[in-house]
């Protein structure tokens, strides 16, 4: 079992990558998945539960949601809540997220507001989940304004990150994971990158899991620059999502292109050596991510940039990769933008 700790000031935790064979719980629970999360999982982890109950009489709830990012919303919220006060959790009690990122978001938001914070653990059952939001506290929800707009931060207690889940993931939503890995190693440590293999799966993702913690440890609340870092891509992705209406493109699918066209930027400004641009190109290739994608009107998808919610002024800021890592800009000459934006019309 790997043990990475997140040593943070009020909220220390850490995650355990290896097979879940225990889980230490000393209160009634609640546990609260997806249909078809509950299908392959749901019974085996209440019997590990009781398991790890022994003699003791803790109740075990369970809300299963439907599936997907639409109901990612205050509804689905106020259902888990429902259920927790039907079950009566108090104070002492915990939620167990069980799913991928859209059910750690939501169960990570709603203990977080149950009787003013209650606890979570988080069971990540795909990769993206696994590397990147089960880990840091960051829980959001959609409203009709936009993605992840209501939320808070809420640590959870603990996680558990069991490559066994992956088997059912299928291969399309695994590849979505894998780019944000290569979104972590490209930006924080490029050697990663280069030695990087899913015969070793196990080892790089706690090693992503471990980037990701150094920089939720620097900024735990994004109040400075350094989380915003791990948003690499992540501008140009959120205009190919709206501008694909959230439909066509798996968020890490978008990311990837993203990511291609922040490194043209990068590339433009002649802060990225041509090498590291083609090589995260092909790596993307690799896994049978896109990387292009056919914008349909570019000043539009330009507007758009300024809708994202880390453009916290009229600047834009991009996170864009140089030959040394990750750093924020201010001012990047709106021609190059366009550029490259017209390579992908
Ligand atoms: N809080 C953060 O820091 C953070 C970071 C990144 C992403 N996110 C959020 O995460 C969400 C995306 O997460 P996701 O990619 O995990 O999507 P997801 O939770 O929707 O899961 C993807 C699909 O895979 C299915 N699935 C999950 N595990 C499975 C398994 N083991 N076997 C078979 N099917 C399985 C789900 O039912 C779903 O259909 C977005 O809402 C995004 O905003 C949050």
């Amino acid at each position: 079992m790997i043990e990475i700790k997140l040593d943070l000031k009020n909220n220390p935790y850490s995650v355990f990558v290896g097979p879940l064979n225990e889980l230490e719980v000393n209160s009634s629970v609640l546990i609260v998945t997806s249909k078809v999360i509950a299908k392959y999982y749901l019974d085996s982890l209440v019997s590990l539960l009781k398991d790890s109950f022994r003699e003791k009489s803790f109740e075990i709830a369970t809300c299963v949601l439907e599936d997907g990012e639409e109901t990612k919303n205050m509804q689905s919220i106020e259902t888990i809540l429902d259920t927790a006060f039907k079950a009566k959790l108090h104070r002492n009690s915990l939620m167990i997220a069980l799913g991928g990122g859209v059910i750690t978001d939501m169960v990570g938001f709603a203990s977080g507001i149950y009787q003013r914070g209650i606890d979570f653990i988080s069971i990540p059952t795909t990769l993206l989940g696994m590397c990147d939001a089960s880990v840091g506290g960051k829980c959001g929800i959609n409203n009709a304004y936009g993605k992840n707009l209501v939320g808070l931060f809420h640590q959870p207690r603990a996680v558990y990150v069991d490559l066994t889940f992956l088997q059912t993931l299928p291969k399309r939503e695994f590849n979505a994971g894998v780019a944000e890995m290569i979104k972590m190693f490209a930006g924080f440590d490029f050697s990663a990158l280069e030695n990087f293999s899913v015969n070793d799966l196990e080892s790089f993702i706690a090693y992503a899991i471990e980037l990701k913690a150094k920089v939720v440890l620097e900024d735990e609340t994004e109040r400075l620059n350094k989380r915003a870092l791990l948003n690499y891509g992540h501008t140009f992705a959120h205009a190919i999502e709206l501008e694909t209406n959230y439909k066509t493109l798996l968020h890490g699918e978008a990311v990837a292109v993203g990511m291609i066209m922040a490194n043209r930027l990068s590339y433009k400004m002649g802060i990225l050596e041509s090498r590291k641009v083609d090589f995260i190109e092909s790596m993307i290739n690799i896994f049978s991510l896109p990387t292009t994608y056919k914008i349909k009107d570019v000043s539009s998808f330009y507007e758009s940039f300024f809708l994202d919610k880390k453009s916290v002024d009229s600047t834009l800021h991009f996170v864009l990769l140089d030959d040394e890592g990750l750093k924020v800009h201010d001012n990047v000459p709106k021609e190059l933008v366009l550029e490259v934006l017209n390579e992908f019309v």
